[in-house]
């Protein structure tokens, strides 16, 4: 199956611009179905002779038709396929000219920085390599010994650590608890940049911002800054597009799990894949990934206390509840539509971005194994997987410029969630 549905991936376009040779481009197109010698003429060239590697959907099982897709081609590929896609006559455009000055300026300001202190505007607006993320997690933790403490909850398949990051005010007894993690996925820098940035923001004003006062005073946080820290690592020295972990399961070809397929919630039924290779690999059994273990087991030792979960993701502005891994609504539908609608309205009326929101399933397409998922099913009734900015125009490069605005928005929907949690427990 995967196959053959790869030939009609693979029927998508590019068009030349300016970059052509060791660089890459983002092409936007809308896909379509053509006829099977086309198909398998596409497939054999790109398969062959192409690198590509796929934004969005993240799976080529997921494109459709009339849909757009996202590809991610080396600039000097670009002729090559040019005229044989043209002749599938698809639509079109380059999104992206030169993908490699977007990573330059994604990394620029750590190369040519001294490092910034924690807590300093500089730091939450860019993005940062794994080793000052957790040099940021000491000093912020450090400084603020009646707000945060770090707990480690395990380490990761390349054995790095991976630290929790427990909010809660000194002196005051939380009623419950609200789970966030980010950086599930390896390229999608925004969700890491978040997490640290909330951190920032609540140390900073936790005092001074009534909301944010309120919630504190009835709830803690456990925020997971980098969940995936492999995968992050991962995407700093060598790929840049790396989504999963990097873990080599004996007798596999590939390495590397998709961590959001991996959870015991409809593990690696239809929306997820067995296949080692590929971007949505559900791994050998359910947990089978140290990163996933840490955290389930985690949240099962503090489901008591635990009431709303967070997981965050980009791109495409979106805010999913479950179900992901079937059809079905979940029990609890009506009211967590009516919060997602919520968020998505005051992220309009505030900002005037536009995000989509509904079951996952239904709102993008089956995914199971997902983290969001699997901890509903585990009682933890608030559950959501947001999805930052932006729409595709930048896609997981997202220049540091728009790292706050994305930020802001993500805050108001943990806001939005977190007094609802407030209000409901
Ligand atoms: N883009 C995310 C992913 O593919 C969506 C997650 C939605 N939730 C889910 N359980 N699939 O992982
Ligand atoms: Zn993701």
């Amino acid at each position: 199956l995967e196959i053959i549905i790869l030939l009609e991936l693979l029927v998508l376009v590019l068009l030349n611009k300016k970059c052509t040779e060791n660089c890459f481009q983002l092409q936007k197109m809308s896909s379509i179905y053509t006829n099977s010698q086309t198909k398998f003429t596409i497939y054999e060239v790109l398969h062959f002779a192409i690198y590509t590697v796929l934004w969005h959907p993240e799976s080529v099982q997921h494109i459709q038709q009339n849909k757009e897709v996202h590809l991610y081609v080396n600039g000097s590929d670009v002729n090559k396929v040019k005229d044989l896609l043209n002749n599938a006559k698809i639509h079109n455009e380059v999104q992206i000219d030169d993908v490699q000055e977007l990573i330059a300026k994604q990394i620029y300001n750590i190369s040519n920085h001294p490092r910034d202190i924690a807590g300093s505007r500089s730091h939450y607006e860019n993005y940062h390599p794994l080793e000052e993320i957790f040099s940021w997690m000491s000093e912020i933790t450090g400084k603020n010994p009646h707000l945060l403490q770090q707990i480690l909850i395990g380490s990761s398949s390349e054995k790095r650590p991976l630290y929790v990051l427990k909010l809660s005010v000194k002196g005051v007894t939380p009623k419950a608890a609200i789970w966030i993690d980010c950086g599930i996925h390896a390229r999608e820098w925004i969700s890491p940049a978040f997490c640290q940035w909330f951190l920032g923001y609540a140390v900073e004003h936790y005092q001074s911002d009534p909301d944010l006062s309120a919630i504190l005073n009835k709830l803690e946080f456990y925020v997971l800054p980098v969940m995936n820290v492999d995968g992050y690592e991962y995407t700093r020295t060598t790929d840049r597009m790396w989504r999963k972990n990097r873990s080599q399961h004996e007798g596999n070809f590939c390495k590397g799990t998709d961590l959001n397929r991996n959870f015991d919630a409809g593990w690696c039924g239809a929306g997820a894949s067995s296949d080692p290779c590929a971007q949505t690999y559900c791994g050998p059994f359910p947990e089978s990934e140290p990163e996933v273990r840490a955290v389930a087991d985690f949240i099962r030792k503090n489901k008591e206390s635990i009431k709303g979960y967070i997981s965050i993701h980009s791109y495409s502005q979106m805010v999913l509840f479950p179900y992901s891994y079937k059809t079905e609504r979940a029990k609890d539908h009506r009211e967590l539509m009516v919060l997602a609608k919520k968020a998505s309205d005051a992220i309009r009326v505030g900002y005037q971005n536009k995000f989509g929101f509904g079951p996952g399933a239904e709102t993008i397409y089956l995914a199971p194994g997902g983290s969001d998922d699997w901890a509903y099913d585990l009682g933890i009734k608030y559950s959501f997987t947001l999805e930052l900015q932006d729409r595709g125009r930048y896609g997981f490069l997202l220049p540091p410029y728009l790292i706050r605005a994305a930020c802001l928005e993500a805050y108001l929907t943990v806001k939005i969630i977190a007094l609802h949690i407030v209000e409901k427990t």
